[in-house]
């Protein structure tokens, strides 16, 4: 089999799955319960938040474990959203985010909330100067990606943490599901004041993430009925879910620097083979993206029979976002970057982890010149 939908989700990495099996088998009690056997579980989450907050070079009680990305974007955008509406209610977002954060943000706008939606040029980038412009008195929120999960761009999320900088008043939550353990990410360092990540993006288990929210940012709760997670995820929490994406990011992040080099080159070459096939736009950028995602449309072809083609060879890649795939329609991130209707309506996402070789690139880049080959010419 070769996997190339690695953002839609990973394989487990196997020492994950065992610390997941090994926790809930032997350490089931209920933290909050105040005998030995739950004083040990609480202090496995402990040791657990510790381990992610040095990895992320945060606090452990900056953490809020969570059940993935979607989770996490409405926890931080609707409870930020919720906390400050005093102050104002301008939000600005990008045309280009997953629906977890567009759909809240629309959402939002249902609650009186004013959203701004900047737009992005052909690369999938915002404009600095458009986030500048679209600050009023009444923002309270700027909420972005930082690599775009259907074409790979790499929004810069340093540059518009430096201008937030002079808006002490503006939170700025990141959705970094995209990028964490692929690309460098610096949370304190760029001014980031909540910040999303999802464990099966990166070889931990479905059904784990964490949700990092700076100390003293006053973010709302969703749920109710519990203490947990500083209140903002209340319910016995997962303690092998938590254990085990301790594991899986530092794994990933482990990764991060030496499969690099690697990554780049098995990118360059999709960029290079698949740029010059028959009919093929390529709609990832060449600069400026994550080399763990390549997307391209063929127009002419309907992408559920090249999918299906490829996975008659066991070859496994995806239309575009997963929560999207099953529908056909248009994107609406190549939208926004202005492709035409066609184009956007019949792409292809490549995406690879650290698992992937070159061998696989090889074969898929054969494979798929073929079928385009072929279903062309039953077209004509
Ligand atoms: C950029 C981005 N944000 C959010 C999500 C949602 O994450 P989860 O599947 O963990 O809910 C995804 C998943 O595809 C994503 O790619």
């Amino acid at each position: 089999m070769i996997y190339l939908d690695n953002s839609a989700t990973t394989t487990v990495e196997p020492s994950v799955l065992e610390s997941y099996t090994s926790v809930a088998t032997n350490l089931f009690a209920n933290p909050s319960s105040i005998h030995g056997l739950g004083s040990e579980v609480e202090a496995m989450i402990f040791t657990a938040k510790t381990q992610i907050a040095t990895l992320l070079d945060i606090h452990s009680d900056e953490i809020i474990m969570t059940s993935g990305g979607t989770e996490g974007n409405n926890i931080a955008i609707k409870g930020i959203a919720h906390a400050r509406k005093r102050r104002g209610n301008h939000i600005i977002t990008t045309m280009v985010e997953h629906p977890s954060v567009y759909e809240t943000c629309v959402h939002l706008e249902e609650e009186g909330f004013k959203v701004t939606y900047l737009p992005v040029d052909a690369s999938g980038r915002i404009r600095i100067e458009d986030v500048e412009q679209a600050l009023t008195d009444e923002t309270i929120l700027v909420t972005m990606m930082h690599v775009n999960n259907e074409i790979g761009t790499i929004q810069p999320i340093e540059q518009v943490g430096n201008i937030l900088k002079n808006y002490p008043g503006i939170a700025f939550h990141v959705d970094a599901i995209q990028s964490i353990g692929k690309i460098p990410l610096q949370m304190k360092r760029w001014n980031i004041d909540s910040c999303t990540l999802s464990g099966h993006k990166i070889h931990g288990m479905k059904g784990t993430g964490m949700l990092y929210i700076r100390k003293g940012l006053h973010v709302l709760p969703l749920f109710h009925g519990g203490n947990q997670e500083l209140g903002l995820r209340p319910g016995t929490e997962h303690v092998p879910g938590i254990v085990s994406f301790a594991r899986a990011l530092r794994l990933a992040l482990d990764q991060q620097s030496t499969v690099r080099e690697k990554i780049e080159r098995l990118h360059d070459k999709l960029y290079q083979r698949v740029e010059v096939m028959q009919g093929v736009h390529v709609n990832s950028p060449s600069e400026g993206c994550s080399p763990y995602i390549f997307h391209f449309s063929v127009p002419q072809l309907k992408p559920e029979v090249l999918i299906h083609m490829l996975g008659e060879k066991d070859i496994y890649v995806s239309t575009k976002s997963a929560c999207a795939s099953k529908s056909m329609e248009e994107s609406r991130v190549l939208r926004a970057c202005g492709s035409e209707k066609e184009r956007a309506s019949t792409g292809i996402r490549v995406s690879m982890s650290y698992e992937t070789t070159e061998e696989e690139i090889d074969v898929f880049i054969q494979a798929l010149d073929k079928a385009i080959t072929q279903l062309s010419k039953v077209m004509r």
